[in-house]
């Protein structure tokens, strides 16, 4: 008989006769002729109570049975005398399968996050983590419904490239040159030809640059995949790897880019307000009191909307103090993102029509002459979350462009002949998908959203 789940025998109508679980102790509570188990098995938040009494099979063998140890138990659920619980199993037999002695570190009490982190391998068996995971399935899988159903493809983008899509300089390199004793070029500098790809290749930031070569072919498309960013942020927002979702659209301009972003958002937290209404019960009444209350008003509102010429405008008038001066031109910072979604519009916001100086190079030009057809999506409680634009299609300024930001037109030979084979104006973004389960969650910290985070410094396991 193969196991059943626990997640399937809580929602169970009736008693059933004989069930088999298998699963992790939570704990263990003894009294003279029986025990009872907490036993959990990843399938939902509740754990399931055995009761086993002196005569179950096995009962004599069960000593080594303790907190951390998995373990099968078979036999009859029934109605559970004990509060919290609808159901409990009426053991017949219970069996040892691997144990677990007193060292092992989840024993039955509260434990920091922070030390949580430092037994990633161990945390996903905590109550906490267990559904921060099993929404984070959830989430994603409600992110490829949500581009399915609205029939745009998903392709999967080079994790190693040569190209620096945001310009930033974060890159990770990829080598398999002998570190200590490299090749070198005639002026003394690493010979990148003699490496593995034949030329220096690094960890993708993004895969927009391949996603609007396969929008100019199929239409509509998203990639959903790990990036990777080389930037020394130490916040609680930054990871060094972290996963993003960027669809790309033909024949759509930044406005019909700004509903999607909108429409997309909503859409997937509803989903998960749905479908993981057990596990995120939790954050709702241990992480953040309000959570469910900003999450129904997120889905019941417009976002708002205002250029970034507004959003300064809106800074400078306000009267509050901030660490970074705000002035047309500069990068709003995360303290200033915040103000505007938190303090002053209490909504999520898009944000639009930077500073072409402040943008990457594939930006579209806007008439003004001063700014691109960027938007940037900001959220209570995170900051930015989305960003994207409207692509410059035009191929004389595209490589205008890139002159000016110092890239070679060679290098981005294949980028450039979308704009001589058949262009057409086209948008897209970029969403970071910690940063949207932090939002659904309230949890606070990128570290304890992603398995096992690579941020500054850390890298184990
Ligand atoms: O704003 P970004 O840098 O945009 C791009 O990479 C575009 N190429 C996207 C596009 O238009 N297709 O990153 C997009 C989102 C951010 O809004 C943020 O949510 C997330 O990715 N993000 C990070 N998340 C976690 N850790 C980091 N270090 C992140 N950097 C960006
Ligand atoms: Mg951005």
């Amino acid at each position: 008989m193969t196991r059943q789940l626990i997640a399937d025998l809580m929602k169970s109508e009736t008693g059933l006769d004989s069930v088999v679980i298998q699963g992790w102790v939570r704990t263990r509570r003894d009294s003279k002729t029986f025990f009872f188990l907490e036993i959990n098995d990843g399938s939902c938040l509740k754990s399931m109570q055995a009761v086993v009494n002196e005569d179950a099979a096995g009962y004599a063998d069960s000593k080594g049975i303790a907190t951390g140890a998995s373990v099968t138990v078979k036999g009859r659920l029934v109605a559970s005398q004990g509060k919290g619980q609808k159901w409990e199993i009426q053991a017949d037999s219970v069996e040892l399968v691997g144990s677990a002695d007193e060292t092992f570190p989840l024993q039955k009490k509260r434990h920091s996050n922070e030390y949580l982190r430092e037994i990633a391998h161990l945390r996903p068996r905590t109550n906490f983590y267990g559904a921060v995971f099993r929404i984070r399935s959830k989430l994603a899988f409600a992110i490829h419904r949500f581009f399915n159903d609205r029939q745009f493809f998903y392709v999967h983008t080079p994790i190693v490239t040569a190209s620096d899509c945001e310009g930033a300089g974060e890159l990770f390199r990829v080598s398999t040159l002998d570190p200590k004793n490299p090749p070198l070029g005639e002026g003394g500098e690493i010979d990148s030809s003699k490496d593995f790809f034949g030329r220096s290749t690094y960890l993708t930031v993004s895969g927009q640059l391949e996603g609007e070569t396969y929008a100019s072919a199929l239409g509509n498309i998203y990639t959903f995949g790990p990036t990777f960013r080389a930037e020394n942020s130490n916040t609680s927002r930054h990871a060094s790897e972290f996963w993003m979702i960027e669809p790309e659209m033909a024949f759509c301009d930044l406005a019909a880019d700004m509903d999607l972003a909108e429409e997309f958002v909503k859409s997937v937290i509803k989903e998960v307000m749905e479908s993981c209404a057990d596990d995120l019960e939790l954050f709702f009444n241990f992480i953040d009191k309000e959570l469910r209350q900003r999450l129904e008003f997120v889905l019941s509102r417009p976002f708002q909307r205002v250029t970034y010429t507004e959003a300064v405008e809106i800074l400078q008038a306000c009267g509050k103090k901030f660490e970074n001066k705000v002035e047309w031109g500069v990068n709003l910072q995360s303290e200033h993102e915040r103000y505007l979604t938190e303090e002053h519009f209490k909504s999520p916001v898009t944000v639009y029509d930077y500073p072409k100086e402040l943008k990457p190079f594939y930006m579209r030009a806007n008439d003004d002459g001063k700014t691109v057809a960027a938007m940037d999506v900001l959220v209570p409680g995170i900051g930015e979350i989305v960003g994207g634009s409207q692509r410059e299609e035009r191929l004389e300024l595209l490589l205008e462009n890139m002159k000016k930001h110092g890239i070679s037109e060679k290098d981005y030979w294949w980028y450039v002949d979308l704009r001589r084979y058949g262009s057409m104006p086209h948008a897209g973004f970029g969403l970071g998908f910690e940063r949207l389960l932090m939002f659904i969650t309230g949890v606070g910290n990128i570290r304890d959203v992603i398995p096992y985070p690579r941020v500054p410094g850390h890298a184990e396991f």
